[in-house]
C-alpha cells in the first residue's frame, strides 16, 4: 500500500477516537497540528511532521480514556521508526523528538507550563516530568531539536474544539512529496 493510502487507512480505523482527555479526536488534532504549522510558515517537512507527529497513537492501542492509560506508551518512538521507513529524517526525528521537546520547553521556559492542557500535564508526569539541566543540554545537540520545538508547540495548539481546518485528503500531494512509494 501506498504511504498516503496507509495514512488514510490508520486514520479511518483509529482517528475517530478522543485525543487523550481533549475536546478533539485524533483525526481533528492531527490536522489542527498541520494547520498551525502551515500557518506558521514552517517548512513542508514541518506540516507533515506535525500531521503525522501522534501516528505512534494509531499503531498502537492505547485506550480513549486518560484515567487508564497508566504508563508512558512512548507512542513518539513507535511513530517515528515507522515514519523513518518512509519519510527523510526531518520529519521522523521531529516525530520522536515531540515528547522529549515538552519536557525540554517545561525546564526551560516558565510561560510554557501555563499553556500545556490539563492532560498533557498528566503525560508529563509519565513522561518524566521537566527536563534536568543535562538533559537540557543533551536535547540541545541534537541535529533536529528545533523542528521538534515546532512541531511541539502546534501540538499543543491543535485541541480546538470546533475549529474548522483542511482535510486530510488536502495533504495527500505533500505527503507524496515526501514519501513517493
Ligand atoms: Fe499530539
Amino acid at each position: 500500500m501506498k504511504t498516503f493510502e496507509e495514512i488514510a487507512s490508520l486514520f479511518s480505523r483509529h482517528g475517530g477516537g478522543a485525543y487523550f482527555g481533549e475536546a478533539v479526536t485524533q483525526l481533528d488534532h492531527a490536522l489542527q497540528a498541520a494547520h498551525f504549522a502551515a500557518a506558521d510558515g514552517a517548512a513542508d517537512e514541518l506540516v507533515v511532521a506535525a500531521l503525522l507527529h501522534d501516528v505512534g497513537h494509531l499503531l498502537q492501542a492505547t485506550p480513549d480514556d486518560l484515567a487508564d492509560w497508566h504508563t508512558d506508551a512512548r507512542h513518539e518512538v513507535e511513530g517515528a521508526t515507522w515514519l523513518a521507513k518512509r519519510f527523510p529524517r526531518e520529519i521522523s526525528e521531529s516525530v520522536r523528538l515531540h515528547v522529549p521537546a515538552k519536557r525540554y520547553l517545561c525546564a526551560t521556559d516558565p510561560a510554557y507550563m501555563a499553556v500545556l492542557s490539563e492532560a498533557s500535564i498528566v503525560t508529563l508526569r509519565l513522561q518524566g516530568g521537566p527536563m534536568s539541566a543535562a538533559q537540557v543540554a543533551q536535547f540541545e545537540t541534537e541535529p533536529f531539536h528545533t523542528e521538534a520545538l515546532q512541531v511541539r508547540r502546534c501540538d499543543d495548539r491543535g485541541k480546538m474544539a470546533g475549529l474548522k481546518v483542511r482535510g486530510l485528503a488536502d495533504y495527500r500531494l505533500l505527503v507524496q512529496r515526501f514519501a513517493p512509494a
